[in-house]
């Protein structure tokens, strides 16, 4: 797409459960005001994922919603799950539906990026001299890993032992670090891979070709690796001192829950999760908040930046997606904060937010 151009485009959101519904609502209003001031017209069809699908259908992903997906531009889903669909014996759980929208569209890296927002350093519980000038962009391999390996219960002996098996194919970390390597391009030119190499004969293999493929493709790339345990550490020690993280599955999971508290809340976190070809998906890194659900005072923020990286990916959209972040940054810069984030200032609730983010979208039209 050309800059400038008009852009027509399918969007498929996927709200999902608890507090999804809502914070989805003020994202996808976010994007038509988007679309009214750049003159782009957007399309919206709701589909079901989730323990609302499991309900509705019994099944947490109905190819109804697979086949919405394939076909459209872009996804944008809320969250999933919940303590009604908790039931260890159930037939099956919410997540399924997530994990199964990943891998039927290939959505083999989850783009995570954590950098705080300068009027939000108190929010974090981590000290200003430590989270300052921390901008670091997780890419975690999403595909595949032990959330994909073979899996189940034996007996052995007598006991019941339950297994899950952790896998990855040179090919699966070749395709996650070379996109890793093309986003440090972009940045500061630095990657760090993270692995479990002293234990784990997979952090080995992913350690192999993660070298040789930023070694290979990447020679202005700055590399390095950190073992997982440690990069626990170090990310509340000095986390300033990342650019771009790649690591696996569940590596990147335990991980980015952690850098999350950097910015104060996981509130005001987006992900993109990508492929090749097709759309990609977007979505708050946090999960569906049951307990605050239904009560309007969930943070809107981070599915509305999930919803600036969907122009960037998705639609290369750029001016739109700096449009919506200077929106949401121009909001916490006047004050306004969700309950998650208000440290004492009187808070505003999910709708209110959305609005104050739609009004400044528009007004710097
Ligand atoms: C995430 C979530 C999911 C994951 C769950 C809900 C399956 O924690 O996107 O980080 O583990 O990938
Ligand atoms: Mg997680």
């Amino acid at each position: 797409m050309i800059k400038g151009e008009f852009v027509d485009a399918k969007i498929v959101l996927l709200p999902g459960d608890g507090i999804g519904p809502e914070i989805v609502e003020q994202a996808q209003l976010a994007l038509q005001a988007i679309a009214n001031r750049f003159g782009h017209q957007f399309s919206f069809e709701s589909q079901m994922i989730g323990g609302c699908a499991i309900d509705e259908t019994g099944n947490p992903l109905p190819d109804e919603s697979i086949e919405a997906c394939r076909a459209a531009d872009a996804i944008l889903l809320g969250a999933v799950g919940g303590p009604k669909w908790d039931d260890p014996r159930a037939k099956t759980r919410p997540e399924v539906g997530l994990l199964k929208i990943r891998k039927e569209l290939g959505l083999f890296a989850n783009l995570r990026p954590i950098c705080p927002h300068a009027d939000l350093l108190d929010a974090s519980p981590l000290k200003r001299e430590i989270i300052e000038g921390v901008d670091i962009l997780f890419v975690r391999e999403l595909t595949g890993g032990i959330y994909f390996g073979d899996s189940g219960r034996r007996n052995e002996g007598g006991q019941e032992v339950a297994y899950n098996e952790m896998n990855y194919s040179v090919g699966e970390v070749e395709r996650v670090v070379r996109l890793a390597g093309e986003a440090a391009m972009k940045r500061n030119r630095r990657v760090t891979s993270v692995d479990k190499a002293n234990v784990l004969e997979v952090s080995r293999l992913w350690r192999e070709v993660a070298e040789r493929v930023i070694r290979d493709e990447f020679p202005e790339v700055q590399y390095d690796v950190v073992l997982v345990d440690a990069m626990a550490m170090h990310l509340i020690s000095h986390p300033a001192d990342f650019d771009v993280v790649v690591t696996g599955n569940m590596f990147g999971d335990i991980l980015t829950d952690e850098a999350s508290m950097l910015p104060g809340s996981l509130g005001l976190l987006p992900s993109a999760s990508l492929g090749e070809p097709g759309p990609g998906l977007y979505e708050p890194i946090h999960g569906s908040a049951p307990d605050i659900a239904g009560q309007g005072i969930a943070n809107p923020l981070a599915t509305i930046l999930a919803s600036a990286m969907l122009l960037r990916h998705s639609l290369n959209l750029q001016d739109e997606a700096n449009a919506i972040e200077a929106a949401v940054a121009s909001v916490l810069d006047e004050g306004h904060r969700t309950p998650d984030i208000a440290a004492g200032r009187e808070p505003v609730g999910t709708t209110t937010m959305g609005k104050l983010v739609t009004d400044a979208i528009a007004k710097a039209s």
